[in-house]
């Protein structure tokens, strides 16, 4: 018993080991690319269930490809508090972004049940399909359909390959016409877990933080149409080069961020058709990223960045037609999940809670729209995420598991009002 005891694995060590195993669901082989409704991410979430079960747990994939379970609290049918983060990832990913908070809401459950401990309220988990946005146009899925934002447009957007959205969900052994209908009920409140990205937590020698605020984020594609030609034959002075008014316009993006404290600007994909080292670009396709933390600074930033891009189209005599491919307004973390967290952070680690907003996006910004949430934030080395280079340490995940623990067991779905 004492033996057993002492070769007892933590659970910061479980979610640790889990963590790496989980890194092997991966669409391509040398790198953790885990895309939303892949082969992939159907096998991690299989693999999230088997972990459910191991604790008792019954979880199930929802018509959006969501793993959801129920841990329920004294009395069956109480409000939950629902905890997770998404199991998808950008190409080429680093091993914590989104797949840390999932397992840590797991093994939340799984200290409860070690003890058979029920709470005042029940307790969701929730693994999200689709945070990053990477596969389809449009972005946070999941957590859109469980707040019940799904737009049913979005089931006829197309990936990369032709496929749709509705097709690929099917392919999952999802209900596409049931994903518009899953609007989550008696979710009194939802917390995340996530790696901080950045840099605050590490230079103020944080474990964790609290999340005050989430930046608010626009994402357009644009397409460049220009003409085709001979690399040799056609003077300079007479080509509409796509390539080079993309360019342009990139510079002009980046530049108009810039001007600007908070605001960024980001093109992340560029597609040049035909792509040859003779022919001028007929056709260029980029994404466009713009993020800010006031949604009246990134509205007005989208449309001069709009205007911009035209002018440039028009002076290069290119066609360019922008598409907005997702639109989330900046969310203010709400004020009793900042707080609670903040007091569960000066428990569990005996000293005043860092409060920071984040420049990245999470479902917590959509989830806020069902119910109070907040998020718990962990340092992560060099602030470096979607990266392969991304790392955490065991023993901040043991404080982050340690608050969230204090953070359930203190939670109350109806809080009584002082005064
Ligand atoms: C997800 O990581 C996003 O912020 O785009
Ligand atoms: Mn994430
Ligand atoms: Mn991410």
């Amino acid at each position: 018993m004492i033996e057993a005891l002492a070769s007892a694995e933590s659970p910061a060590r479980r979610v640790m080991r889990r963590l790496d195993e989980f890194a092997r669901f991966s669409d391509e082989e040398r790198a953790l690319t885990r895309l939303y409704l892949s082969n992939a991410h159907r096998d991690a979430a299989k693999q999230f269930i088997a972990w459910c079960a191991e604790s008792g747990l019954n979880a199930k994939i929802d018509a959006s490809g969501n793993v959801w379970a129920r841990y329920e609290g004294a009395k069956p049918g109480a409000p939950a508090l629902m905890l997770g983060s998404h199991i998808d990832t950008v190409r080429n990913a680093g091993r914590y972004d989104g797949n840390l908070g999932a397992l840590a809401a797991l093994a939340v459950v799984e200290a409860l049940t070690a003890t058979r401990e029920r709470l005042d309220h029940a307790v969701e988990i929730v693994a999200f399909g689709d945070e990053e946005g990477v596969r389809f146009p449009t972005t946070l899925t999941g957590s859109r359909a469980l707040a019940g934002l799904f737009v049913r447009a979005a089931l006829d957007q197309k990936d990369a390959d032709g496929v749709t959205m509705r097709d690929a969900l099917v392919a999952f052994g999802c209900d596409p016409e049931g994903v518009g209908a899953l609007r989550g009920r008696n979710i009194a409140s939802f917390v995340e877990l996530h790696i901080e990205q950045g840099p605050v937590l590490e230079s103020e020698n944080l474990a964790v933080g609290v999340v005050t605020a989430i930046n608010g984020a626009t994402r357009l594609h644009a397409r460049v149409i220009g003409l085709a030609g001979h690399s040799g034959a056609v003077p300079m002075g007479l080509r509409r080069d796509a390539l080079a008014a993309a360019a342009e316009m990139m510079l002009l993006i980046e530049a108009r961020a810039r001007i600007e404290d908070d605001l960024v600007g980001t093109v992340g994909r560029v597609d040049v058709e035909p792509g040859a080292v003779n022919v001028i670009p007929g056709e260029v396709r980029f994404t466009v990223d713009i993020r800010a933390p006031r949604d009246e600074q990134r509205r007005r930033a989208v449309s001069d960045i709009s205007k911009r891009l035209s002018a440039i189209a028009a002076t290069r005599r290119v066609e360019l037609v922008l598409t907005q491919t997702h639109d989330a307004g900046a969310y203010t973390c709400h004020p009793s999940v900042i707080s609670a967290l903040q007091a569960s952070v000066e428990r569990v680690s005996k000293a005043p809670a860092r409060l920071l907003p984040s420049g990245a996006g999470h479902d917590t910004m959509v989830m806020g729209q069902l119910c109070p949430a907040g998020m718990l934030f962990v340092r992560c080395k060099g602030g470096i995420s979607h990266n392969p280079e991304e790392s955490v340490t065991i023993e901040d995940v043991e404080v982050g598991l340690a608050t969230l623990i204090d953070f359930t067991r203190h939670f109350q779905a109806n809080p009584k009002r002082s005064g």
